[in-house]
Order: structure tokens, then sequence, then C-alpha cells
């Protein structure tokens, strides 16, 4: 038998707060920004799940294919007991990891740690009806909030895949990272998804796919908000776009008004207005470079030990092992 035990730290009432304050800085900034991570209400990571089969996605299949050919190496290198991942969403990749682990006989426990709670949870009886005795501890946070909330106990393994990493700024890396050094140990290791920069034309494919997934994906975060908040978009007013940054060097997803429009935000007393052509950057995902990630990595006292990418070098998985604290 398998235990499973949610833990949660945050909970409806704090996830609506932080997107009340969020929102509200947000739209009445200029020009207008939505953090990623209210993307993802149970449509948006179902709609996400799509999106890693699309052909023009390459980035899970890369990852998975990487992972496949490694996950020997991942096992033997980290011996880990416990395997956390961050942002696990169903966590598909993963079980090369968990299967591998347990193959190693070193694999007890499984800490999926996701934003939201719907594919938190599927993922997490999924898991533990495959994997017979594991302990699956689910956690519901934030990963730029809520770090501390991870197990100390065990030689640990925290995972962060899919190049998620890449949706965070180089300042909110910069703090994401310093909080992973800060939860790793001795003996613990960071298992880091990134994807890398690469021709222009495959990356905007990748962000506007012909079957229009990405787009119903960047919208339904206006869904979101009009649930959540009260809130009165019409989805279908806003275009999808997905533009290349080449000196930021990330994708940009926006939404653009298709007119001059006015919206109500209930639950913010706030009233918006946009005008026809003006864009809301949704997302950024930054594409990456060995040396710069390196740096950023090395920056919080993580060192880079193993560095592995497929034959076309479109997607790098790295382990990176926390550096004594005096060498820093
Ligand atoms: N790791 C999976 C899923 C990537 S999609 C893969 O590689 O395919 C990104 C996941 O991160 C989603 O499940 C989303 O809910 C979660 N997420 C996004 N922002 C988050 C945050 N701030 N804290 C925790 N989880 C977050
Ligand atoms: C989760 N994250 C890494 C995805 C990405 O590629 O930046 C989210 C996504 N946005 C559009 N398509 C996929």
């Amino acid at each position: 038998m398998s235990t499973l035990d949610v833990s949660v730290h945050l909970d409806p009432t704090s996830l609506a707060a932080q997107m009340a304050d969020d929102v509200r800085d947000g739209l009445t900034r200029i020009p207008k920004v939505l953090p990623p991570k209210y993307f993802y209400d149970a449509r948006g990571s179902e709609l996400f799940d799509r999106i890693t089969r699309l052909p023009e996605y390459y980035p899970t299949r890369t990852e998975r294919a990487i992972l496949l050919e490694r996950v020997g190496q991942i096992a033997a290198f980290t011996g880990a007991t416990t395997l956390m991942e961050l942002g696990s969403g169903t966590s598909e990749k993963t079980r090369l990891l968990l299967q591998a682990l347990r193959d190693a006989g070193t694999l007890d426990r499984f800490v999926p740690f996701d934003v939201d709670p719907a594919v938190l949870a599927d993922a997490s009886v999924a898991v533990s009806a495959e994997f017979d005795g594991l302990t699956v501890e689910p956690v519901v946070g934030d990963f730029e909030k809520h770090l501390g909330e991870l197990p100390r106990e065990g030689r640990r393994l925290l995972a962060f895949l899919g190049s998620t990493i890449g949706n965070l700024d180089r300042e909110q890396r910069s703090s994401f990272l310093a909080e992973v050094r800060d939860t790793l140990t001795d003996g613990d290791a960071f298992l880091l998804g990134t994807d890398l920069v690469k021709d222009e034309g495959r990356l905007v494919a990748a962000y506007d796919d012909a079957q229009g997934i990405t787009a119903e994906f960047n919208a339904n975060v206006l869904q979101v908000l009009n649930r959540s908040l009260d809130a009165d978009f019409d989805p279908g007013a806003f275009a999808h776009r997905a533009l290349w940054d080449p000196e930021e060097e990330w994708i940009e997803m926006r939404l653009e008004s298709l007119r001059d429009q006015q919206i109500r935000i209930g639950d913010l007393d706030l009233d918006v207005t946009f005008t026809r052509g003006e864009q809301m950057r949704t997302e950024i995902s930054a594409k990456f470079r060995r040396e710069g990630i390196t740096r950023e990595l090395a920056a919080a006292g993580l060192q880079v030990v193993h560095w592995w990418t497929d034959p076309r070098e479109d997607f790098a998985l790295s382990i990176s092992v926390p550096v004594a604290r005096d060498l820093r």
C-alpha cells in the first residue's frame, strides 16, 4: 500500500489574496502584465498537457529523451531517498526518475509541489497507484515563496523540469535559486531542465502552434480572472501573440486587445481600459546558454557537476550540488 498525505501551504484564501494583489499591480502598470502562475487552474493544466504533445512544442519530448538516457546515471550519482519536484504538473516525465531511483533501491518518498491543487491531486493519486509502497507527500504551494515547506530529512534530489525556470525573469531566478541553495544540504542535488537558445522560427512556432492550443492556454488566464476576481473579460476580444526578444533571449506571450474596451474587475473594485492594439504580457519563457545558467547557479552557491543535452542541443538537463558555504 502507498501512503498519500496532502500538505497545503497555499489555501484558496491566500491564493485569492495574492492573485488580487498581483492583478491590481499588473493591470495598473504600463505596459500591463500578468504573472504566468495564474494560467494553471484545472483547465490551464489540461491545456498545458495538450501543448506538451504538439508537434511544434519540442521541449517536453526532448527533455524526456535526455532523461531516458540519463536516469540511471542520475540515480547512481544522487542515491536519493526523497525525490522532490517543483512545478510538478502531471509528473509525466518524473516517472522515469522514480523508476530509476526505485531500481537503484534508494527511493522511499516523492514530494510533488505545485500551485494547482487539481493537477497535483490527480498526479499524486496516479503515482501512488503506480509505485507500490512509495510515500507520496504532495505540497500545494508557490515555489517562489514556500520552498521552506519542503521536507528536510533524507538524501534529497530536487527536480525542476520543463524549463519552468524560464518563466521567471533574471531577478526572480536569482532569488529563487538562492532559496533552492538554502533548502539543500550536503549530499542533496538539484536537477534542472533548461530550454536552450535556438533558431527564432522554431521558438516562435513552439509558442504559436497551428492548432491554436497555446492561444487557448494564453486566453484561459482571462477566464481564471473572471471566475476568481469577478472580472468580465471577453476572451474573444483578445488575440494571442508570441514574440522572440533577441536582446533578452526570451519568448514573450501577450494578449492583444482587438478593440477599445473597459473591463470591470468586481473583487478589486477596479475598471481597466484597453485600447485597440494594446498588448498585455502574460508570460516570458527565457531560453538559456550553458555559460549563462552555470553562472546564475554559481552565483546562488550551486555548482554544475553534470550537463547533458540532446544531439541538436535544443534542451539541457543539469545536476548541481550545493557549494560549501565557506567556499561561496
Ligand atoms: N514539470 C512539468 C509541468 C510544467 S508546467 C513538465 O515539465 O512538463 C508548469 C507547472 O508549474 C504547472 O503545473 C504549474 O501549475 C506550476 N507552477 C507554475 N507557477 C508555479 C509557482 N509559482 N509555484 C508552484 N507551481 C507553479
Ligand atoms: C511551463 N513552461 C515552461 C511553459 C513554457 O514553455 O514556457 C509554459 C508554456 N507557455 C506556452 N507554452 C508552454
